[in-house]
């Protein structure tokens, strides 16, 4: 059975993410290094398209399906000497374990956890030996495509931590962050904290809403709040704090998604390595990538 979520932008993701996977292990083929691929939200293989909203499903039996991550990245074959998936619902864990009959050439290369998708990540990061002198050097490419506010700062800093990893995050900017802070500035008591813990920060608050004051004839001075920060300015907000961890660099350009046109997620890419070397590569591959996409540009 095949999840279902997602229409044209989630095809234009996962495109995108098969065409760095590509070029990449192509372009570090021979190199001596080990590479890996690490999917940390990564369903069953397949998916129904319908919409990737799951609030908003209105998926009928007639939605073509397209393949998700974990199948694109396997049908590349030998690129990658490992190839680790996460994925936190048992039953679609379960039916990921068919990907390793599908592919019996490369079995030995799968790894599949039911889990949680920041815990196995801090693990992979704190346990793969990236730069050790007696194994080949290591080096990862990790796609978080989230539904929502699941992925934590932390887990962002560990992976910026390694040096050795390419990062493709599907942030939630509209979704997950714009979404919760009402017109008037005001956040549910519940959301305040997972805003914080995606974004690493309380300060967003700041950031995002401002304090007005409105003269009243009668009253005097009212002070009341409004939230200022629409997706776009959320996702550079993002992208100038990830510039703080990630010693290779962030791309100043991203890829807004969703669904009927609104802005929900901002496709953001990311290198830990902060080598001369690693830049140019990076850049080249995550900018040829996205060169047909309708792209954001950091101001
Ligand atoms: C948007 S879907 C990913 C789709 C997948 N990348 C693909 O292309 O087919 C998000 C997936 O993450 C799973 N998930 C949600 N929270 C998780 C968590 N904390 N850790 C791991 N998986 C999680 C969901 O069950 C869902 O299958």
């Amino acid at each position: 059975m095949s999840q279902r979520f997602g229409d044209a932008h989630t095809v234009h993701k996962l495109d995108a993410l098969e065409a760095y996977l590509n070029a990449y292990s192509t372009a570090l083929k021979n190199q001596g290094f080990r590479l890996l691929y690490f999917d940390a939200f990564a369903g069953t293989g397949d998916i129904q398209v319908g919409d990737e909203t799951p609030m908003l499903q209105t998926v009928d039996d007639y939605q073509p399906f397209v393949k998700g991550s974990a199948w694109r990245a396997l049908q590349l074959g030998a690129a990658f000497d490992e190839y680790i998936f996460v994925e936190r619902s048992l039953k679609k864990f379960r039916e990921l374990g068919r990907l390793k009959d599908e592919f019996p050439a490369i079995a030995d290369r799968i790894a599949i956890e039911n889990g949680d998708a920041n815990e196995s990540l801090r693990t992979f990061c704190a346990e793969t030996p990236w730069h050790r002198r007696d194994t080949p050097h290591h080096r990862a490419v990790v796609f978080l495509d989230p539904f929502g506010n699941q992925v934590e700062w932390d887990t962002l800093r560990r992976i910026a931590d390694t040096q050795a990893i390419d990062l493709w995050y599907l942030f939630p900017a509209g979704l997950g962050v714009h979404r919760q802070i009402r017109k008037d500035g005001t956040v549910h008591f519940q959301h305040g904290d997972p805003l914080d813990r995606i974004l690493g920060t309380s300060e967003w608050r700041t950031a995002f809403i401002t304090q007005k004051i409105d003269d009243d004839l009668f009253e005097g001075a009212r002070s009341r709040s409004a939230k200022v920060a629409d997706p776009v300015a959320i996702t550079e907000y993002m992208i100038t704090r990830m510039r703080g961890i990630f010693r290779g660099g962030v791309l100043d350009e991203w890829v807004p998604l969703g669904s009927r046109n609104v802005h929900m997620y901002s496709l953001i890419f990311a290198w830990a390595n902060p080598s001369r070397a690693a830049r140019a590569l990076a850049q080249r591959l995550a900018k040829g990538v996205l060169r047909s996409s309708n792209r954001g540009r950091l101001k």
